[in-house]
Formats: structure tokens, C-alpha cells, sequence
């Protein structure tokens, strides 16, 4: 990283409140409710915290400090005993919500199942059972690698029941990503199904958890628990390997919750870096309770009526946080969909909503961008008039994105809650609350209460008004990842470092370059590992993009850089067209003098690369790393091993 803040360059003029009658309802009322909350938690976060634990969550034994804070490594209601599966499950059971939906699922096939609270907590209690006649003790680890079905929810609420961290692996991910997970994870039982459903296929899943085991290099797994889901043939190791509903029918449906240490850790999650090996992100119980449990209540507003619905997969950090752990302690109804939009059914996600009386919706950008692509027929052949609250995470949204999402699924009436957070952050970071903060189309507005966010320079000085720099935290939050597992110094070289603290305090940087407006919105650039420098000025790329992406006919775009002798580096855009356009000469000009128009010449690209698709990892985001290499004529490098579909680099290489 240079010295050199980075420059901001979009101009979004748009203002959007939510209705009279949506704030009226909402958790958060006004602007003036959230300013009172944000400057009552900033005065003293500790007391804020506390106050919100004691009234929210169930403590089988109440805390003696809030914080202990000895930086980097934070402790959050030190000696308090909580359990996040209780909170999820068994508090629910004395109140009217004990017949309520927990979990509505829809596999992608078109069966569906739907769990109340009693039967989830039954079903919960159940494997809890299991996994201890496996011998699986407080603080074992347990790897899941498993489909978008109610198993995958009730595997990680009874690890969380009997005190065994989790670590989910996405079921995406290849066998030998899995196998290194499990290695670092040290795991002690992996659970498993035959396959799942996804775009019209049943992929395996067990088959390879066997690579992933054979050769002898995962030496702590003694036990394999299969769920049969596709019904496609398995090897089933004697001894090893299981079938969950085997095992399920003889044990006991009780199991009551372990008291844990509010830091006992409730699992590992690992992501990855543009260099180096994946890290293992560790969340501990207490406050991850708490904060993904007020966040969730908040920003999506929870109301008793509301049916949920995140598209996360479980395997990411929001399927942990927005499928099952905050929407479940919160007592709400959360959806989980086992399929994808696909060929033989594009329109899937809307029948999903019709059919359930979906209320508030969560996805991400990507997948905003797909829908784009697809068209406006599907969406506008199903009737969403259940929707009342839409929202985004993952990448900054690009403002046309964000436009066509507000005017075509939200019905111009639905606000939109762009969310920005990360793995580390356990929960949502900066976000609109819906019936309190207007929104801009592109930025996450304002911080949560609670989360003293800022931008600064290299000297961890504060930027003014407009001018891009590090987004940072000033204060721990109950939410924050504690450590890298087996890795504390990787934890506080990658987070702690990059900023000097200054009097002794410390600041957690969260890699990302932002700008603050003057009504103190926050706009995420992007990641500052693909800032640009162009003539001395450092753009992120979220804003060529947008602009890009402002044009008719641009479906997606990415920006790099290359090598130049006169500006030091010149943009290189790879730009995917939407359906009836098709590149030429003429577009790559009339594209160019489009940025032009929108930014200004500073960021002109000097060369426009139309393709198919983007290379993206399996959660969404593109990865301009490789973009990087292919625009500077060099082999592509580092981990590739996130990277959804190879065939697009390999389609890009031959297009160059
Ligand atoms: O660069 C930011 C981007 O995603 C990163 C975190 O990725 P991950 O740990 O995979 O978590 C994704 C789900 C929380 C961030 O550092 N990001 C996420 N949400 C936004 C975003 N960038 C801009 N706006 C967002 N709403």
C-alpha cells in the first residue's frame, strides 16, 4: 500500500426515504431514534452492550466484566454461561412461538419441509445425542459439509448445543479445499450427504469427503455422519461412516443445552486472502450471540409476521449469521432454499417468494446482477407483493443495480438495507435501519450503534468530507472474530497492524477503502489490495465500475490495471454485455467516452475487454487478482482454488 489516500470520484445524487407507514412500524423509527441510540452506545459501548444482553438473551449465569480488552484480543462478558442453541430454540418453546415455523425449506427439486420451534428443537436435541454417542465432547471440532437442507441448520445448532465448535466448508468447495480445512480444523467428525441439488444435478457431497479422507493426511476424523438427500449411491466405510437417520432413531430427544463460557468458541470459518493459506476466523459464543441477534432485529426489522429469507449458503459467514443464528434467536421465520436459478427454472428465487409470503429478502449484488441479465419478465410474472424489505451484501452495489432492485423487485416501495460487513465482523457493520436512515443508491449509509467506524490515512489520521482512505474500527464490538485460529500473530499482522495505533489504541482494519459524505454516509470502494493508480491517483474500483455498469448495454463489469509508461498504470475494464448487445469497435468507444461523461477523463479505460462472464469465487465476488494478471499479459497466480468456474479463465486467456 502507498501513502496516498484513495480518491473518490462517484456522484450519486439520489435520496430515498422509507414511507410514513414503514417507519411507523419499524423497530427503529427515525433518524432521530437511531443519532440518540448511535451517540448513547458511543459514549460508552460497554454500558450499551450490556444493557441490550441482559434484556435480550438468556444468561444461565450472568457475567462479572463486560470487556476485557487487552488489544488485539478481546473478551466479551467475561465468566457469563450462555448457550446460542438455547437462545435459538428452547427459550421459544414457554412462548406462543413454540408452534411457530422455525425454518421453512424448499429443495430445489420442488419438495419442502417446514421445522416448527418444538420440532426443531427435537430434531436438534436429537443429533446433540448423536454426535455425543460418537463421543464428541465440549470443545471437539466438528467439519459440516453438506447441501442447502434443514440438516446443515440442526448439525450446527447441536454443536453449538453440546459446546463442539463448527466448522462448516461450503459445500462448493473441492476436496482437496475441504481436506485442508479439516487438517487446520482438526476435526473429530465430519457431517456429510449422499449429494444435493444444484442447477438440475445431484452433486456429490461424500464422495468427496472420501477424497478429501483417503491418503491418510486427515489424521484427528474418526467419524462420518451421511445424510441421505439425493438418494445417489455412496461407499459407506464400516466403522467410520453412518447414516444420520440410523443414528437419529436411537437416541433420546433430550439433551439439555451446555452452559458455555461466553468465549468458549462456537466455531471456526475460514476465508480466504488474496495470498497465503485460507484463514480460520474464530467466533466465540456470547457476544456473536448478541450481536448477530440485535443486528438481525434491527436491520431486517424483525417482526412476528415477517417470512424471512436469506440466499446465503450456510457455508458462508451470512448463512451463519442471517440464516440461522440471528433470525432463530430473534423467534422469526427464516427460508432456506436448497436451489439456484437455473436454465430450466430462471425465475426460481420469485416463485420462492409467492409461494412463501416471502416479507424480507436478503441476497447479493451478484446475484442482482444475474437477475439483470435474465430480464425483468420473470420477476414481473410472479407477484411479489409480499415483499415490504429487500437487502444486499457481499460487494459494493453498483447504483443501477441497486435501482433496478428498488424499482423492480421492491415495487418502488421496499427499502433497501445494503449491508456491509465481513467474515471477521461476525455480523453487519454499516447499514441503513430501514425506518430510520434514508438511503443512497451505492452506499451502506451509517454504523450500526455500537460500532464506531471511521476513515483514515496510512497514519490512522481521520480523512475529511469526500476524501477516500482505510475503513477502520475504533472500538471492539461483541461481534468481532477473536482470533485466527492456531495463528495469533497472523490475527494481528493482517487486522492490527496495517494502522499504527495511536495513544495505545488500536484500530481494526478491515482492508477495505471507503469514502464518508458530508451526512456522514460511508461508500465502500472495494477491497484496496485492487485499488488503481492512475497518474498518481489512487481509484477504487467500485466507482469505474458503476459507471460502466451505468450503461445500457453493460451487464457486469471489472476494472484492473496494467503497466504504463506514461500514467504509471491504465484501466483495464472487462465488461460482460447484456443479452441482445454484442461487442465491437464502436461500443468499446462509445463505452469509454461513457466513463468519461460519468467520472471524468482520469478515468477513461485505455482498453475495453468484452467476455461471457467474470471469474468469481464461489460466493460471488470477482476476483480481480486474476484479471490483473490476464490484463498484464502474465500466467495467472496465487490461490485459485475459491474460483467457481475455471472454463471462464481458460475462455478469457483465449480471447486475450
Ligand atoms: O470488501 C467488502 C465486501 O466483502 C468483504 C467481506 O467479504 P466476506 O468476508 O466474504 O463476507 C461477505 C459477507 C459479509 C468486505 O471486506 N463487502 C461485503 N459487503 C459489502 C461489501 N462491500 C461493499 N458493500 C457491502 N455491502
Amino acid at each position: 500500500m502507498s501513502q496516498l489516500t484513495i480518491e473518490s470520484i462517484l456522484q450519486e445524487k439520489r435520496l430515498f426515504h422509507p414511507s410514513a407507514e414503514f417507519s411507523q412500524n419499524a423497530q427503529i423509527k427515525s433518524l432521530k431514534e437511531y443519532q440518540q441510540l448511535y451517540d448513547k452506545a458511543s459514549a460508552d459501548p460497554e454500558k450499551f452492550w450490556a444493557e441490550l444482553a441482559q434484556q435480550e438473551l438468556h444468561w444461565f449465569q450472568k457475567w462479572d466484566k463486560i470487556l476485557d480488552w487487552q488489544p488485539p484480543f478481546a473478551k466479551w462478558f467475561v465468566n457469563g454461561k450462555i448457550n446460542i442453541s438455547y437462545n435459538c430454540l428452547d427459550r421459544h418453546l414457554t412462548t406462543w412461538r413454540k408452534n411457530k415455523a422455525a425454518l421453512i425449506w424448499e429443495g430445489e427439486p420442488g419438495d419442502s419441509r417446514t421445522l416448527t420451534y418444538a420440532q426443531l428443537h427435537r430434531e436438534v436435541c436429537q443429533f446433540a445425542n448423536v454426535l455425543k454417542q460418537l463421543g464428541v465432547q465440549k470443545g471437539d471440532r466438528v467439519g459440516i459439509y453438506m447441501p442447502m437442507i434443514p440438516e446443515a441448520a440442526i448439525a450446527m445448532l447441536a454443536c453449538a448445543r453440546i459446546g463442539a465448535p463448527h466448522t462448516v466448508v461450503f459445500g462448493g468447495f473441492s476436496a482437496e479445499a475441504l481436506r485442508d480445512r479439516l487438517i487446520d480444523g482438526e476435526a473429530k467428525v465430519v457431517i456429510t450427504a449422499d449429494g444435493g441439488y444444484r442447477k438440475d444435478a445431484a452433486v456429490p457431497l461424500k464422495e468427496q469427503v472420501d477424497k478429501a479422507l483417503a491418503g491418510g493426511d486427515v489424521t484427528s476424523v474418526e467419524n462420518v455422519l451421511v445424510v441421505r438427500r439425493t438418494g445417489q449411491e455412496v461407499q459407506m466405510e464400516p466403522g467410520r461412516d453412518h447414516w444420520w437417520h440410523d443414528l437419529q432413531q436411537s437416541v433420546s430427544a433430550d439433551c439439555p443445552a451446555e452452559p458455555m463460557d461466553s468465549e468458549d468458541m462456537l466455531f471456526i470459518l475460514y476465508t480466504s486472502g488474496s495470498t497465503g493459506k485460507p484463514k480460520g476466523v474464530v467466533h466465540t459464543t456470547g457476544g456473536y450471540n448478541l450481536y448477530t441477534h440485535m443486528t438481525t432485529k434491527w436491520i431486517f426489522d424483525l417482526q412476528d409476521t415477517d417470512v424471512y429469507w436469506c440466499t446465503a449458503d450456510v457455508g458462508w459467514i451470512t448463512g451463519h449469521s442471517y440464516i440461522v443464528y440471528g433470525p432463530l434467536s430473534n423467534g422469526a421465520t427464516t427460508v432456506m432454499y436448497e436451489g439456484a436459478p437455473r436454465s430450466s427454472n430462471p425465475g426460481c428465487f420469485w416463485d420462492v417468494i409467492e409461494k412463501y409470503g416471502v416479507t424480507v429478502f436478503y441476497t447479493a449484488p451478484t446475484a442482482i446482477r444475474a437477475f439483470i441479465k435474465m430480464g425483468e419478465h420473470l420477476p414481473k410474472a410472479r407477484n411479489l407483493s409480499s415483499l415490504r424489505l429487500l437487502g444486499t451484501v457481499g460487494e459494493p452495489i453498483n447504483p443501477e443495480a441497486w435501482m433496478w432492485y428498488y424499482r423492480v423487485i421492491g415495487g418502488d416501495r421496499c427499502p433497501i438495507v445494503d449491508t456491509w460487513w465481513q467474515t471477521e465482523t461476525g455480523g453487519i457493520m454499516i447499514t441503513p435501519l430501514p425506518g430510520a436512515i434514508p438511503t443512497k443508491p451505492g452506499s451502506a449509509t451509517r454504523p450500526f450503534p455500537g460500532i464506531l467506524a471511521d476513515i483514515v490515512d496510512l497514519e490512522g489520521n481521520s480523512v475529511g468530507d469526500n476524501a477516500g482512505g482505510y475503513l477502520i474500527v475504533r472500538h471492539p464490538w461483541p461481534g468481532m472474530m477473536r482470533t485466527v485460529y492456531g495463528d495469533p500473530d497472523r490475527f494481528r499482522r493482517t487486522y492490527w497492524e496495517h494502522i499504527p495505533p495511536q495513544d495505545g489504541k488500536y484500530v481494526y482494519f478491515a482492508g477495505d477503502g471507503a469514502r464518508r459524505d458530508k451526512d456522514g454516509y460511508f461508500w465502500v470502494m472495494g477491497r484496496v489490495d485492487d485499488v488503481i493508480n492512475v497518474s498518481g491517483h489512487r481509484l477504487g474500483t467500485m466507482e469505474v465500475e458503476s459507471a460502466l455498469v451505468s450503461h445500457p448495454a453493460v451487464a457486469e463489469a471489472a476494472i484492473v490495471s496494467k503497466p504504463d509508461e506514461v500514467k504509471g498504470e491504465d484501466i483495464v475494464a472487462f465488461v460482460t454485455l447484456e443479452g441482445t448487445y454484442q461487442p465491437s469497435e464502436q461500443l468499446s468507444k462509445e463505452l469509454k467516452q461513457h466513463v468519461v461523461k460519468e467520472i471524468g477523463a482520469i478515468a477513461r479505460p485505455g482498453e475495453i475487454r468484452f467476455t461471457d462472464a467474470l471469474p468469481k469465487t464461489r460466493s460471488g465476488k470477482i476476483m480481480r487478482r486474476l484479471l490483473r494478471n490476464l490484463a498484464s499479459g502474465q500466467e495467472v497466480s496465487g490461490d485459485t482454488s475459491t474460483l467457481e468456474d475455471r472454463g471462464v479463465l481458460d475462455k478469457l486467456r483465449e480471447g486475450a
